[in-house]
């Protein structure tokens, strides 16, 4: 672990002391990730370490390679950001000690049981080792608050799109921390479709960013997708069907030995999802009478998800934020930024937290 006590003027010192550094952890899924946020929102490290690579081989997530690898790297990861932190601050002894923190924060769930117990066990331990409170987060909360890394002055009530690996929701943001879901996925969530679609080709995972690179040079009306539960009223959503139709689509093709283009099916996938998801956040914008609307997740990094909400809402006088790039996929920066207003607030954690992989908004 870092130096437990770094030499600091007494000027350092209290620097450190008035900026309240909350360090955070993220573990619920395939990315170790620990962020360190001061008092105003200063993101002073942001540090994550993915383990694609070891899972891309078997198509998907392995639960028991994401605990293992968690635990592997989760202390070097804390250590670099403990170094990232005192580097921004300019401060010349060293690493920021776990001392010198102000809180712990921690994603508790939800996610997969055996990753989010290797961040959450190690928190409790860090954080008690040092004295530190420890604050506990939920991940699709840091989803939603990654847009206030985009948008500091973002303010409920608003209409919140989750589009991640594991999530589909429409949300309406009556207040920070209340939360209306108007409706989720009945089966596939969106990014789970994009990586089934892309296993469906052969061309690897995740396949989010493969479909999306491919669309790039696409027609979107090339191939007329289905689009589930499509009718005004109706926030919940289906891929399943959608995904079956691209399944059958390529067997067909390839039966009568055409080739398929590629960017043409990636872009009309593309559009039947996003056309969804557009019209169910502009119903709900009407029906609330919201005017800003942001987005969240994995998939939110799709540009043309992107676009499509930024150009179609915006016409209509919508506010739409989303997260910065860095933001979208799984990062700890949205969870510190949710730990850090937690913190402040005073809502800090008993020691005997379990992680919950259940947890909902
Ligand atoms: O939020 P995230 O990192 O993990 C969960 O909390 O689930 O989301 C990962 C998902 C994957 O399914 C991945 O294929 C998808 O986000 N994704 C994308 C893009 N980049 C990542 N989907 C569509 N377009 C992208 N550019
Ligand atoms: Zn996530």
């Amino acid at each position: 672990m870092a130096a437990a006590c770094a030499r600091r003027s007494e000027g350092e010192r209290a620097e450190i002391e008035r900026r309240r550094l909350v360090l955070a952890i993220e573990s619920s899924c395939d990315e170790t990730a620990v962020a360190i946020i001061d008092a105003d929102g200063n993101m002073l490290a942001n540090q994550v370490s993915t383990q694609i690579d070891f899972h891309a081989r078997f198509g998907g997530v392995v639960p028991e390679i994401a605990s293992r690898k968690h635990v592997e790297v989760i202390v070097s990861v804390v250590d670099a950001a403990l170094e990232d932190a005192a580097a921004s601050l300019g401060l010349e002894g060293g690493a920021i000690a776990p001392s010198e923190l102000a809180a712990v924060g921690v994603t508790q769930g939800p996610g997969l049981v055996g990753a989010l117990v290797v961040g959450v066990a190690f928190a409790k331990g860090f954080a008690y080792a040092a004295g530190k409170p420890l604050v506990c987060v939920n991940h699709l909360e840091g989803h939603l608050f990654a847009n206030l890394l985009a948008q500091p002055d973002l303010k409920p009530p608003f209409i919140f799109t989750l589009v991640s690996g594991g999530h589909t929701m429409l949300v309406h943001v009556k207040a920070w921390g209340d939360y209306e879901v108007l409706g989720e996925t009945l089966d596939d969530a969106v990014g789970e479709a994009f990586d089934k679609v892309a296993k469906a080709l052969g061309l690897g995972y995740p396949g989010g960013p493969i479909i999306s690179k491919l669309a790039e040079t696409g027609n979107p009306k090339a191939i007329d997708f289905p689009r589930a539960l499509n009718s005004r009223g109706d926030y919940r959503f289906s891929l399943s069907g959608l995904k079956t139709a691209v399944t059958l689509y390529i067997e067909q093709e390839t039966k009568a030995g055409r080739t398929i283009h590629l960017p043409d099916l990636a872009a009309s996938f593309e559009a039947a999802v996003f056309d969804v998801q557009y019209k169910k956040a502009k119903n709900a914008l009407h029906a609330t009478g919201c005017k800003e609307y942001c987005i969240g997740g994995g998939v939110s990094a799709n540009p043309h998800l992107r676009e499509m909400m930024i150009k179609k809402l915006g016409r209509q006088g919508i506010r739409v934020t989303v997260p910065p790039l860095s933001a979208c996929t799984d990062n700890a920066a949205m969870i510190a930024e949710v730990a850090r207003r937690k913190f402040d607030r005073g809502e800090i954690s008993p020691f005997d937290v379990d992680a919950d992989p259940n947890m909902t908004l």
